[in-house]
């Protein structure tokens, strides 16, 4: 049996693109340990002996949090920090002390991270933008909705009752992250992990509070650091092999920016240096054992892959639902389309199959022959990158707001 589902897990991390030859690595590797050779997932014996990162939430923000939601302070500070956009903006005022005194302390980059690299990373977020939306978008965006953990969370929290809403915010983080500038002190993209953060923080206190979470969870606090490396899988590790399998040219030096950006934004939305992947090779191995094997639908996975592929439909794609299941299909494999029940649509996929190489090698000016498909993928990408762009409804600002109560029904 569990052979079985080991080979199921392979097969479909093969799929995918995150499982390779790698031998097997403990889960969790513990600090600095580029070699992996750190501690086993909940033997307590993870970096510097302490605990592993299924153990760590977040001491800083979490008790904050949830004195902000009992003490009922969370829409003084939803007003006071949406006009708090760029990262060297001063800590709005109108909040409350200890609230400001968090904030002050977080607000920054980790010593460690390099000006020079997060440069390197946001210009290539520029030059590969058109595979990095189509990845996110419809790669990462639908692959949380089958790991269970986190579509019960999100189903349950508020924001899943309004998946338009929480889609653009989520966008939002994608956004700020991939601007040219986003780290520096003009850009926005530290203000926008801070919030995320703090929204996280908000949803352990609040989602454990929910009889319709309680009921399906299989852990007592949602979003520990485990949980937010699982996720980062599912974006950055996921997203890095694709491009590659997809033999994107994607230099050494790239990828290493790549990966420093991604160390950087786990960083700030709270989980530790020592339990971050050193490399990417560390990253796949880790992708490996603590991702693909989870993967599986629920309930709350159908329900919000449901609402995302059909948020596409309100703007026009310049192609059919059956070609967008397609897609879906080809960058996540045929099994994680079964399990959302995809319709097929045999003739979309394959073009699919065929025209996507065909249309990358003519972008990348590997190959003189333009596809008869050309504009159509260039239609979609377009459309499918227009819903980062739109950054939600507001437009200019960055519109994370902290719950406070959960989906009621
Ligand atoms: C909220 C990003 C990991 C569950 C958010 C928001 C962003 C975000 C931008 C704010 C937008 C919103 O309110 O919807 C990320 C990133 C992650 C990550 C980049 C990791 C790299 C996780 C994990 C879980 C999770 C691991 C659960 C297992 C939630 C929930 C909300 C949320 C429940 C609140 C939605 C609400 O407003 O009710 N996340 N997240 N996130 N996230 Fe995450």
């Amino acid at each position: 049996m569990e052979n079985l589902s080991r080979r199921k897990a392979l097969t479909l991390g093969v799929a995918l693109g995150i499982v390779g030859a790698a031998a097997p690595v403990p889960a969790w590797a513990s600090a600095g340990s580029t070699a992996g050779t750190g501690a086993l997932t909940g033997a307590g014996a993870g970096a510097a002996a302490g605990p592993g990162p299924e153990w760590i939430w977040d001491e800083a923000a979490d008790p904050l949090m949830a004195r902000m939601i009992d003490g009922g302070h969370v829409p003084a500070i939803n007003r006071a920090w949406e006009k708090w956009v760029n990262n060297n903006d001063p800590i709005p005022g109108g909040l409350p002390s200890d609230f400001a005194a968090y904030l002050a302390q977080a607000n920054h980059l980790p010593s460690w991270a390099d000006q020079a690299k997060l440069q390197r990373a946001a210009d290539f977020n520029r030059r590969r933008d058109t595979y990095l939306f189509m990845l996110y978008g419809l790669g990462s965006g639908i692959m949380s909705t089958v790991i269970p953990r986190e579509a019960k969370s999100v189903y349950w929290s508020a924001g899943g009752a309004d998946m338009q809403d929480r889609a653009a915010k989520t966008f939002t983080f994608g956004y700020d992250l991939s601007q040219l500038g986003a780290f520096k002190p003009t850009g926005q993209f530290v203000v926008t992990a801070n919030k995320t953060r703090v929204v996280h923080a908000a949803v352990r206190h609040l989602l454990p509070q929910s009889p319709h979470w309680k009921a399906v969870a299989d852990e007592s606090i949602p979003i520990s650091a485990a949980d937010i490396l699982v996720t980062f899988h599912s974006l950055g590790t996921y997203v890095h092999q694709k491009l590659l399998e997809w033999r994107i040219p994607y230099p050494a030096a790239d990828q290493e920016a790549f990966l420093h950006m991604w160390q950087v934004a786990i960083h700030l939305l709270g989980v530790p240096y020592e339990h971050i992947p050193k490399t990417w090779a560390e990253a796949r191995a880790q992708s490996q054992q603590v991702l693909t094997p989870i993967l599986t639908p629920s309930t709350e996975g159908i329900a919000l892959a449901e609402d995302l592929l059909g948020l596409t439909a309100q703007i026009d794609l310049g192609v059919t639902r059956g070609f967008l299941n397609e897609f879906v299909r080809y960058v996540l494999s045929d099994q994680v389309g079964d399990w959302l029940g995809l319709r097929r649509d045999y003739a979309a996929a394959a073009l699919v199959r065929t025209a996507w190489p065909a249309f990358i090698l003519f972008r990348e000016g590997l190959s003189p022959v333009m596809p008869g498909t050309f504009y159509m993928f260039d239609q979609f990408i377009r459309a499918i990158a227009m819903l980062f762009l739109n950054k939600g409804s507001s437009g200019t600002t960055t519109p994370i707001t902290i719950p406070i109560g959960n989906r009621a029904g």
